[in-house]
């Protein structure tokens, strides 16, 4: 395939039968693991369910707020007709203002589903541009590499960062991302609101499936 059919057949994918199967607030709601599913994950705020509505060219799909802690379950989406794939939207790390035992119940549905979901195909963890990398995105990825689930870094709201400010946050994300077993080398940045990198970011969702 050339490159030009390639990106045609990517974009064709994201713009068929995309629909909400179902919210499961914890690991025996999930439905049964028959095909492979690509996870959102990421501190709270960073922009999971937009990049996920950005990714799918569909604003309300999964629903977002100002509000960190609007995700509150493993929210499941079918892609393609006949079902292709799965993308799930992830409640986030971090939230420090819901009760301190909710905050606990989402970090292990997360970690639990990230370490024992047998048909996660690769987490994409989700890196706020403005912060860079922070304590909980490590250790995610350390809990990814023990798992050996394979991840990758997404920067996200790169439109609210400076270029120059962009290629060092970036950099040192590649740079991060190479000292780890199980991340991808390379780093994704984008930007929901503009829609920058939303074509690379579908073409690794495919390749992540497919692969
Ligand atoms: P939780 O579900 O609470 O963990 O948050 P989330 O990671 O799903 O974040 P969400 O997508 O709800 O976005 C949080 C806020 O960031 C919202 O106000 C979004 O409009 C904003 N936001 C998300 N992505 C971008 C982006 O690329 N650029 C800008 N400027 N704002 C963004
Ligand atoms: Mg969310």
């Amino acid at each position: 395939m050339t490159d030009e059919a390639h990106d045609r057949a990517v974009r064709q994918v994201f713009s068929g039968p995309i629909a909400f199967l179902k919210s499961a607030p914890e690991l025996h709601f999930l439905p049964d693991p028959t095909v492979p599913e690509v996870a959102f994950a990421g501190r709270s705020n960073v922009g999971k369910s937009s990049l996920l509505n950005a990714l799918t060219n569909r604003n309300g799909l999964a629903r977002t707020s100002v509000t960190p802690g609007r995700t509150q379950e493993l929210n499941l989406f079918d892609v393609g007709d006949p079902l292709s794939f799965r993308l799930v939207d992830m409640p986030g790390y971090g939230f420090a203002k819901a009760p301190p035992a909710v905050v606990k119940r989402w970090r292990h549905l997360v970690n639990d589903y990230l370490r024992g979901r047998a048909v996660l195909k690769r987490a994409l963890l989700l890196i706020d541009a403005r912060r860079g990398m922070g304590e909980v995105d490590r250790e995610v990825m350390a809990m990814l590499d023990a798992a050996a689930v394979s991840y990758r870094l997404v920067l996200t709201k790169i439109d609210k960062v400076k270029p120059t400010e962009v290629s060092k946050v970036l950099d040192a994300a590649t740079t991060e991302a190479r000292r780890h077993a199980a991340a991808h080398p390379d780093v994704i940045s984008t930007s929901s609101e503009t829609g920058e990198g939303i074509d690379s970011l579908r073409a690794a969702v495919l390749d992540a499936v497919e692969g």
